[in-house]
């Protein structure tokens, strides 16, 4: 276990409401497999999301509209079995919550019950809240999504900075406080300028998890694959890299292909 980490309990959406009030910074990542999850969580990460970016980084799409229900639930139990002390939480793709909110409701246990993930996560605001709301009812946890949300992509056109202009910026203001008034536990705000998320996070009292949203965030979420330099084209002024494990696996191939070429590989030792 990652040595920050001071005791195993299961972090539960109760805790990270606390860690708001007690100023703990919360650390999110994504995951999507078994393998990778479990290596989070020995890093001690207090919460691990499966994206829909699972669309771009495991199916290689350019957008998460493609992903489905299905995928979504394949990609949710695997790392649900690597999880003991991080909470989950699971994002329900395109086109499963929008529409009929009673059909939302189905979609969003159906994701729970088939993964054993703890909580979902969905994107926008004021036109999902009936859906979202019965969501709630149905006992199930909601992290909220405002600024730029990509299952939207189409409608705006651009992964570019949203909520410049005052007017989007009130109405991102205004969905939070509904987020946290119909009980969603937590809230990403997705590249939106650093000032607004410091308004947005004074303005709730449920935590907000920024990525590309500055440091006035409660907490931080990226893409695992990102801030490991695994998809080493991707570089948004937003992200870090922490490591440049796309090289490494490149290196390691190359050296591979050069030993089992050269007959280096296997050796004696390694034979039977
Ligand atoms: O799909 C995703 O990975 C996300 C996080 C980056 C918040 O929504």
């Amino acid at each position: 276990m990652g040595y920050l980490v001071t005791d195993n309990k299961k972090i539960t959406t109760k805790r990270i409401r606390e860690m708001k009030r007690t100023g703990e910074k919360i650390a999110v990542l994504t995951s999507y497999d078994y393998t990778i999850a479990s290596l989070v969580e020995q890093g001690g990460i207090d919460m691990i999301h499966v994206g829909d970016s699972a669309s771009n980084v495991m199916q290689g799409n350019a957008t998460t509209v493609p992903i489905t229900l299905d995928d979504m639930i394949v990609y949710g139990r695997t790392v649900a079995r690597a999880c003991k002390r991080a909470i989950t939480c699971i994002d329900m793709p395109f086109g499963t919550y929008q529409g009929d909110p009673y059909k939302a409701q189905e979609n969003a246990v159906r994701l729970i019950q088939s993964t054993g993930i703890d909580s979902v996560k969905c994107e926008g605001g004021s036109e999902i809240r009936e859906a979202l709301e019965l969501i709630i009812r149905a006992g199930i946890p909601i992290c909220g999504h405002l600024g730029l949300t990509p299952q939207s992509i189409y409608q705006f056109g651009t992964y570019a900075l949203r909520a410049q202009e005052e007017a989007e910026a009130q109405k991102l203001i205004d969905d939070a406080k509904m987020l946290e008034e119909i009980g969603c536990y937590a809230l990403v705000l997705e590249k939106i300028p650093a000032t607004l998320a410091k308004r947005v996070t004074e303005s709730v009292g449920i935590p907000t998890i920024g990525i590309g949203a500055g440091a006035y965030c409660d907490g931080q979420v990226l893409v695992v694959q990102d801030m490991l330099g695994m998809n080493m084209g991707f570089k948004p002024k937003f992200l870090r890299h922490y490591n440049n494990i796309g090289e490494q696996i490149i290196d390691s191939v190359n050296h591979y292909v050069e030993d089992v070429k050269n007959g280096f590989f296997p050796s004696e030792t390694e034979s039977y």
